[in-house]
Order: structure tokens, then C-alpha cells, then sequence
């Protein structure tokens, strides 16, 4: 679309990500009006840094509402790589309303030289994995993947979360440690060489802001089970957020042609 200049595009990014907080700073004093939208899981997000609007949409419909009742030009998807139905509800609303949809995607982490890495399909292949014998996990998933761990009370399971875990997990060992990223490897190395944790169950994130776990467990040569990334929805995506402004720039018409 071409936007006259007197006109600012809308701009919707569903975030929950460091890469949506930077979308938003790097296009606030820009040509856009921005809004930041959160499913309202933390109970004191992030800041911002532009106008942010909290809670679900009511599926793709509610979604595609939004997009027509707040004229939104152009819909960005920087949620999490494991956000799997927003995303899908995004293509979906997008498809319905003709709105512009771009996807900011982190790559995926890669194994390489030191890294025991257990690929698993979720929760319940986290568990099966993690096997009989009782060990000291370090849980990186997240509050709502926390409960098929029941399922294995031997193990001691040490979670980290921004919120309390409301209601604890219902096994005999468990230690909660409330802290936000990111995250220092020298940190990570601490937390798990003092708490003797010989597994890791996380999600493949992608980024910076998690990694140092992973460089951490490498060091100290620590499993990872490693849940599988869900499908993602078919639209054009980028991996930087610098990526993300330049396509909106040639998107609403504002950049330099390509090619010149
Ligand atoms: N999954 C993770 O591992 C993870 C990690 C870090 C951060 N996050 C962030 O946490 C949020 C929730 O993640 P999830 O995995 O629970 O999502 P999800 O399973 O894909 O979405 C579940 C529902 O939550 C609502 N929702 C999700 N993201 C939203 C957003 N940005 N704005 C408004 N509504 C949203 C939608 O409700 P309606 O259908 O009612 O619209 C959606 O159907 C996302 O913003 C994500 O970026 C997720």
C-alpha cells in the first residue's frame, strides 16, 4: 500500500518478546502509529515504550475485529516461536481483513561442538525422557507447561518464572526462583552449578535473551531436553527487528526504492 504523507500507518505488533519491545522503540518518532498487544500472562509486563493494549482477541474473529475497527495497516507477529495459535489466528485474521502481515521469527538455536541436546516433543516427552531415576531438573518452560511434571515426583524440579507459580506444583521437591531476562551465562553457571542440576527441559527460543542457559549446560556439560518449535503460519517473516522496520518502511512507501 502507498500511504499519503500526511497520513500515519497503524501499526499492530503482538508481542510478549524482547523483539516486540524493540520493534516498538525503534519505530517510536517514526512515521507510525504503534501499539503493542499482550495476552496479559505477566502481571506486570515490560514496558513498552508505546501505547499497549492487554488481553486476547476472541480467536481470529475477535482478531480480525481489532484489525478492522482500528483501521490497522499493518499487523506484525514478534509473539514467542512457541505462541503457536496467535500466530495461526494472526494469519487467519489477516487473510480475512486483506491486512499486511509480516512475521519477526528468532532462528532457532543450533547444537554445536559440546552440547547434549534430547529432542523432544513437549512436556509429556520431557517426562518420559527424563526417565526413572531422580534427578535435579532445571524447568525453563514456562508457568503453563509446568503441570505434566506431576507426572515424575522423583525428580527435585527447580522453576524459574517472572510470577509466582500459582498453585505450586503439586511434587514433594520443588524450588521457585521469580526473576525476569535476560539472562548472563555467568549467572546460569552459577544458578545450576550450586544447585547441582544434571538436566535442563527447555524450549528451542532462539535469540539472546535466554541463551545463557544453554552456553551454561555446555560448559558443565549438562543435558538439555529440548521441546520441539510447532509449526509456523505461512507468511513472509524476518529474523531482526531491523529487518522488520525496513519492511514496513518499503511497505507503507516510505523508504528508498529497491534497487537504488
Ligand atoms: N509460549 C511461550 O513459550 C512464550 C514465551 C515467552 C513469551 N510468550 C508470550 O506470551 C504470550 C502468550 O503466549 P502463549 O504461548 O500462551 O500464546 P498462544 O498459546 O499462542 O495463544 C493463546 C491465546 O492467548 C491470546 N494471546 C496470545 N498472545 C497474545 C498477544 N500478543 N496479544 C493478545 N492476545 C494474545 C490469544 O487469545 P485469543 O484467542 O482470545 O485472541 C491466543 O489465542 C504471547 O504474547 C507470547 O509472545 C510466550
Amino acid at each position: 500500500m502507498l500511504v499519503l504523507p500526511d497520513m500515519k500507518p497503524n501499526v499492530l505488533i503482538l508481542g510478549g518478546t524482547t523483539e516486540a519491545r524493540e520493534l516498538a522503540a525503534a519505530l517510536a518518532g517514526r512515521p507510525f502509529v504503534t501499539t503493542v498487544s499482550l495476552a496479559g500472562r505477566t502481571v506486570a509486563p515490560a514496558e513498552q515504550g508505546v501505547p499497549v493494549r492487554v488481553g486476547g482477541f476472541g480467536g481470529a474473529e475477535g482478531l480480525a475485529d481489532y484489525l478492522r475497527a482500528n483501521s490497522v495497516d499493518f499487523l506484525i507477529d514478534a509473539t514467542h516461536p512457541y505462541a503457536e495459535t496467535i500466530s495461526f489466528n494472526a494469519a487467519k485474521a489477516a487473510a480475512q481483513t486483506a491486512t499486511a502481515i509480516l512475521g519477526l521469527r528468532r532462528p532457532l538455536w543450533q547444537a554445536g561442538d559440546g552440547d547434549f541436546w534430547v529432542d523432544v516433543a513437549g512436556p509429556e516427552g520431557a517426562v518420559r525422557a527424563l526417565g526413572r531415576t531422580a534427578r535435579r531438573v532445571f524447568l525453563a518452560v514456562g508457568r503453563q507447561e509446568l503441570n505434566p511434571f506431576c507426572n515424575a515426583p522423583q525428580h527435585h524440579y527447580f522453576i524459574r518464572s517472572v510470577d509466582p507459580v500459582d498453585p505450586p506444583l503439586a511434587v514433594p521437591n520443588a524450588s521457585y526462583i521469580l526473576a525476569r531476562g535476560p539472562f548472563t551465562e555467568a549467572g546460569d553457571h552459577e544458578l545450576l552449578q550450586s544447585n547441582a542440576i544434571n538436566a535442563i527441559v527447555a524450549k528451542n527460543s532462539g535469540g539472546t535473551a535466554t541463551y545463557s542457559k544453554i552456553a551454561a549446560a555446555r560448559a558443565l556439560g549438562i543435558p538439555i531436553f529440548m521441546f520441539k518449535r510447532p509449526p509456523v503460519p505461512d507468511y513472509p517473516a524476518v529474523a531482526t527487528v531491523a529487518e522488520a522496520v525496513d519492511w514496513l518502511d518499503q511497505a507503507a512507501g516510505l523508504g528508498v526504492p529497491r534497487g537504488v
